[in-house]
């Protein structure tokens, strides 16, 4: 819900103050019924404001980081009742959907949004924006088999598309690793070590395209600055490069 008075400035139609003249001079209805009551609440997702007679479209859109922890789902509502990142955005006040979807075990960067044009070329494989993951896989994995990823290999829905790959650390029993995709099959990187005969058992996603989690803390979410979200929309020439560059 906003006041009528903020519906009106941020459909760009002018300042917090000329919108207030505007709204007082009964320029503005809501549901066919003038309103002179600059705060007066509005629900842009129900009721129909118009100004000088027309429909007002355009609406404020914005766009979201979440830090999503592991063990929550990426979806609206679940029938067991479980956990889902809905519940850690009740202070966002607009209805956002998720661009793309992170497993219930995975944690990391998560876009929220109700752009939906902005969500579906984020998400639109043509487009080939990355996405970096942190993987720590069951046992140690050799060189070769890092290449694998790197090179592509045979997953039941098709061969995967050539990743960047790089190894972080070994540890006594284990390989942590870094892969950047550009593509965003279900269960895609979980799917990729299976593929090794191995299996995942940390996955955290660090980034999107230019846009890194940084510094925000699990289970928190922030506005994407507007540089941020410009230097996210991908250009399909660009995109293309940069997924050339990965290999
Ligand atoms: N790959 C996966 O396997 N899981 C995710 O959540 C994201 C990418």
């Amino acid at each position: 819900m906003k006041t009528l008075e903020r519906v009106i400035s941020k459909a760009g139609l002018g300042s917090r103050t000329e919108a207030r003249g505007w709204i007082g001079a009964g320029r503005v209805s809501v549901n066919k019924r003038v309103i002179q009551n600059p705060d007066h609440w509005v629900d842009m997702e129900l009721d129909k404001v118009h100004f000088d007679g027309k429909p007002l479209e355009k609406k404020e859109h914005i766009y979201l980081m979440l830090y999503k922890p592991k063990g929550y789902l990426t979806t609206y509502k679940d029938p067991e009742r479980r956990p889902t990142v809905y519940d850690l955005l009740q202070d966002v006040g607009t209805f956002v959907v998720p661009v793309g979807r992170l497993d219930l075990d995975t944690s990391g960067l998560l876009l929220l949004t109700n752009d939906t044009q902005f969500a579906e070329r984020i998400m639109n494989p043509e487009f080939h924006v990355a996405k970096r993951y942190l993987v720590k896989a069951n046992r140690l994995l050799t060189d070769e088999e890092l290449g694998r990823l790197r090179n592509g290999l045979e997953l039941e829905d098709g061969p995967t598309r050539p990743a960047f790959v790089k190894r972080a650390r070994d540890s006594e029993k284990y390989t942590h690793f870094e892969i950047t995709i550009t593509e965003g099959r279900n269960r895609q990187v979980r799917r990729m070590v299976e593929a090794l005969g191995s299996v995942v058992l940390k996955l955290v996603r660090v980034a999107i395209g230019p846009l890194g989690i940084g510094e925000l803390n699990v289970g928190k979410w922030r506005y994407l600055e507007p540089s941020e979200r410009a230097r996210l929309m991908p250009q399909r020439s660009l995109a293309r490069k940069a997924s050339t560059r990965l290999t």
